[in-house]
C-alpha cells in the first residue's frame, strides 16, 4: 500500500523538482543555502541505476537554470549501483562529477549503514583525487571507526560533513550513549576546524549548537570558516537566527516519490517529530 505524500510533507519538500523548487528559493531568499536530495537508496539493477545517474545530472542542470538557486546536491551512493558492482558505481559517480565539475557544482556523498561505510570512503577518495572541490562526503560521530577515518580525511583537506549518524547500529559498531556520542561529535569538530578548509557541522542539537559557536569565537575562528547544517522541516527559525548573526547555514531539502525509508528514519529518531507530522495533517 502506498502511503500519500501529505504524511511526509513536514520533511520532504515535494515529489517533483518542481514543487521542491519554490521552498529552495524562499530559503535562499533569507540568506540560507540548500543542498537538495533526489530521494532514493539501494537501487538493485542497472538499469535503475543508470536512469539515476541521468535523475541526478538533470538535477544538476535544473539547479543551474533556476535563476539564481544556490543549492549543491546530496547523493547516496547505494543508488549509483553500490549494491550491484563498485566500479560500476564509481564510473557512475563519475560521470555525474564530469558534470558538476563542467558546471562548477558541488556533490556530496552522503553516509548510510556501517556495511556501506569502507566502501563509501574508498570512491570518495577516488572521486576527492579527480573532481578535489567538486565532491564531499559524510562522517558519522557514532561509529567507532571515525576517529580513524576522520583523521585520514581532515589530513587530506576533505569536505566533511559531520553528523551523529542515524542508522541502527550495533554496540560492537557504534556509540549508544548520547553523551558519549556528543562529546566524539565536538573532538571530530576540533580535527576538522583545525585541519579542513570549511567543515560543516549537521546538527539540531542546541548542545552541539552552542558548543560550536563558543569553541570557534574563543579560538577565534572566523564564521566563514564552518558551516551549519540542518534538515528541512526542522528547526528553520534557528537557522534563520544562525543566519542572521552571519553564520553560514545550509538545509537539506529532500524530495521525490521515493520518501518511505528517510521520513522512517525521521520518525524513529525523534518521538516529537511523529507530533509534528499529526500537526501537518491538521494544517490547511
Ligand atoms: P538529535 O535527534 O540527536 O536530538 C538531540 C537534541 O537536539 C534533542 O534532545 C533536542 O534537544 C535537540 N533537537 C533535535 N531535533 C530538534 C528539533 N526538531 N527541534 C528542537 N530541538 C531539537 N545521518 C547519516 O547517517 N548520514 C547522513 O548522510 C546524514 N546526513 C545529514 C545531513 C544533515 C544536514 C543533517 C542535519 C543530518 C544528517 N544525518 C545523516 C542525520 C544525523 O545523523 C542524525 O540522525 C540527525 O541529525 C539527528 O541528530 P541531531 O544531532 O540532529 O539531534
Amino acid at each position: 500500500m502506498k502511503l500519500p505524500f501529505v504524511l511526509a510533507k513536514r520533511f520532504v519538500a515535494g515529489e517533483s523538482f518542481e514543487a521542491a523548487a519554490p521552498k529552495v528559493k524562499a530559503l535562499n531568499e533569507k540568506g540560507i543555502k540548500v543542498t537538495l536530495d533526489l530521494l532514493g537508496e539501494n537501487v538493485e539493477d542497472r538499469g535503475m541505476a543508470d536512469e539515476m545517474v541521468a535523475n541526478y545530472i538533470g538535477l544538476l542542470e535544473n539547479i543551474s537554470t533556476v535563476d539564481r538557486m544556490e543549492s549543491s546536491i546530496s547523493i547516496k551512493l547505494t543508488m549509483l549501483g553500490l549494491d550491484i558492482d563498485i566500479d560500476y558505481c564509481r564510473t557512475n559517480l563519475f560521470k555525474l562529477l564530469d558534470v558538476a565539475r563542467e558546471q562548477d557544482q558541488f556533490v556530496r556523498i552522503d553516509m548510510e549503514g556501517s556495511d556501506y561505510t569502507q566502501h563509501t570512503i574508498d570512491l570518495y577518495k577516488d572521486a576527492f583525487r579527480e573532481y578535489g572541490k567538486h565532491v564531499g562526503i559524510v562522517i558519522q560521530a557514532y561509529l567507532h571507526r571515525t576517529k580513524n577515518d576522520l583523521t585520514e580525511l581532515a589530513g587530506l583537506g576533505a569536505d566533511v560533513r559531520l553528523c551523529k549518524g542515524a542508522y541502527n547500529e550495533p554496540e560492537d559498531i557504534a556509540l549508544q550513549d548520547m553523551s558519549k556520542i556528543r562529546e566524539a561529535f565536538k573532538d571530530y569538530m576540533k580535527i576538522l576546524l583545525d585541519k579542513t578548509p570549511c567543515p560543516r557541522i549537521a546538527t539540531h542539537d542546541d548542545e552541539l549548537i552552542d558548543w560550536t559557536r563558543k569553541y570557534t569565537t574563543d579560538q577565534d575562528i572566523g564564521p566563514s570558516r564552518f558551516e551549519f547544517q540542518m534538515l528541512y522541516g526542522l528547526r528553520q527559525e534557528t537557522m534563520e537566527q544562525l543566519t542572521r548573526e552571519g553564520y553560514q547555514t545550509r538545509i537539506y531539502v529532500p524530495f521525490g516519490t521515493m520518501w518511505l525509508p528517510y521520513f522512517k528514519r525521521r520518525l524513529t529518531e525523534r518521538k516529537e517529530n511523529i507530533w509534528f507530522v499529526l500537526s501537518t495533517l491538521f494544517k490547511k
